[in-house]
């Protein structure tokens, strides 16, 4: 790994593991809920996570440039949620405007077994190609778009599997049942994607099983900044990702920050 993708890849982990905080949601959702205005509710949060994953637009107009907090620029997107295929993307940003942001990695989405898979994965292969004349990173992403039914492990690891094959230097991914076998199958870090809100103990519990299981960290929006205590829980869930606490351990710390709130 030359000097340049090692060191972005440095600003992304810190002893090897990650939390990222994904605010990119309006690319095809619009003002999703609680980000309508993305400065404020990313404010209190910036210092737990390691990274901002954003796209430009959000990034210019709504996150501070003097920031040192590494960002990691959504550059893929295309169609919205009430058009015919979320799965028809392209890429959106051209390697110019990746370089200029300064962005740490980049992150795209890759759609398997839909009627665009080759389309997303052959985008995925040109940014990779972009990326490493750089020394850029790319994370890809394996989006289901609304089948959400489709997340088992051997799906998952499909995806994941073809991710890697592609160049891609990180994979995020959904946290499914048997997630050993998605990792066990993936020769690059995983990272895990939350999904629509899950009741407080059931996010601790699948980012802890997913970590014992060998992913590196986590990209979780809504079920953080979505929640009426959005510092505590994700304090709870770094104590999980950084310092290995247990569910039971992240719960009582969660309940003891949420209870200093009020
Ligand atoms: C959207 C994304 C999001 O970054 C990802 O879904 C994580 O956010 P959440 O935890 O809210 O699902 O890639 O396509």
């Amino acid at each position: 790994m030359d000097w340049g993708m090692a060191n972005r890849m440095a600003q992304l982990f810190k002893n090897g593991r990650c939390m990222f905080m994904p605010i990119d949601h309006g690319y095809f959702q619009g003002p999703t809920r609680k980000l309508e205005c993305p400065a404020e509710t990313v404010a209190p949060l910036m210092d737990y996570a390691e990274a901002l994953f954003v796209t430009r637009g959000v990034l210019r107009s709504c996150i501070d440039p003097m920031t040192s907090k590494p960002v990691v620029l959504r550059v893929s997107g295309g169609p919205s949620v009430i058009g015919p295929d979320l799965a028809d993307e392209g890429l959106t940003t051209a390697i110019e405007d990746v370089i200029r942001i300064n962005a740490s990695a980049m992150g795209l989405s890759i759609f398997v077994g839909t009627q665009y898979e080759k389309q997303s994965i052959l985008n995925l292969a040109k940014l990779v190609n972009e990326g490493e004349k750089y020394g850029i990173p790319v994370m890809a992403v394996t989006a289901v778009g609304k089948e959400l039914e489709k997340r088992d492990a051997r799906y998952l690891a499909l995806c994941c599997r073809i991710a890697a094959e592609m160049g891609a230097r990180v994979v995020k991914t959904y946290w499914c049942e048997n997630f050993e076998k998605v990792i066990q199958g993936c020769p690059v870090p995983v990272i895990m994607a939350g999904g629509p809100k899950v009741a407080d103990r059931g996010v601790l519990e699948f980012v802890h099983d997913g970590m014992s299981k060998g992913a590196v960290g986590v990209n979780l929006g809504r079920n953080i900044w979505q929640h009426d205590y959005p510092v505590p829980m994700m304090r709870s869930l770094r104590a999980i990702i950084h310092e290995n606490a247990s569910v039971d351990e992240a719960w009582e710390m969660f309940n003891n920050l949420k209870n200093e709130c009020v």
